[in-house]
């Protein structure tokens, strides 16, 4: 299957199917230090910013993270999974979502100028050949010196679903199955401090590992 197949029909479609039982991940006890650390930081990552989130997914982060934001727009390319963020208690004077395919962000984005923005899990699925795109359109819909926020999952052996298959430009993929019994394969790739000093040349930006999550902040 080819990586760009992947990223345009797969992943929307699997992320779409798993959107009822998306939020058991973050079930498993071991990683709840980790989690509870990264609802902290995120919620004093964003105070008093308008922050454009991309693939918002059921917004498990949301609750802590937009709690002191000044403004948020949660952004992701499935109906089926903004639903259930939408269900999530959160101030909705303050909170709101619109769909759009993070690869293509409208121009009515790029025009807003927010001073922050969030992936979560997200730049895992990101291909290789396709993260400084991805960034610089995401950039163009910042203001200069907005903060940006990844946090993604790190790679643990034998707790992290294993790396079944290579492509040739170093783009991981994981076989996963749903309760309904389908299985996906899904691009997921586990970036380095090296790769983002790569990535963002010359650019200060901070890189920090949790024990199962990496966390990446740098001013656009
Ligand atoms: C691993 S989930 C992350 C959800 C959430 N950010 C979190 O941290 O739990 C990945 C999300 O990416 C979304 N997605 C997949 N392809 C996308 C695309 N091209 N544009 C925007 N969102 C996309 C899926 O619908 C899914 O909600």
């Amino acid at each position: 299957m080819q990586t760009s197949d992947n990223v345009a029909r797969v992943m929307p479609r699997y992320y779409a199917q798993r959107a009822a039982e998306y939020e058991r991940v973050f079930d498993k006890p071991h990683r709840q230090p980790d989690i509870a650390a990264l609802k902290a930081w995120l919620r004093a990552q964003f105070a008093g910013r308008r922050v454009l989130e991309v693939a918002t997914g059921t917004g498990f982060w949301l609750p802590e993270a937009t709690a002191e934001a000044t403004a948020w727009l949660g952004t992701d390319i499935n109906p089926e999974v903004l639903a259930l963020a939408r269900e999530k208690a959160l101030d909705f004077d303050r909170v709101s979502f619109q769909i759009a395919d993070a690869y293509a962000l409208p121009a009515s984005l790029a025009a807003c100028r927010f001073d922050a923005a969030f992936a979560g899990l997200w730049f895992s699925h990101v291909p290789v050949s396709r993260r400084a795109a991805w960034l610089a359109q995401l950039q163009a819909c910042l203001a200069p010196g907005a903060r940006v926020v990844l946090i993604d999952n790190r790679y643990v052996a034998g707790d992290s679903t294993p790396i079944v298959r290579v492509d040739d430009e170093g783009n991981g993929f994981q076989q996963r199955q749903l309760s309904d019994g389908s299985t996906h394969e899904v691009l997921k790739n586990f970036p380095t401090a090296a790769e983002f000093e790569a990535l963002l040349p010359g650019r200060r930006f901070e890189f920090r590992e949790l024990d199962y999550f990496w966390t990446l902040v740098f001013e656009a």
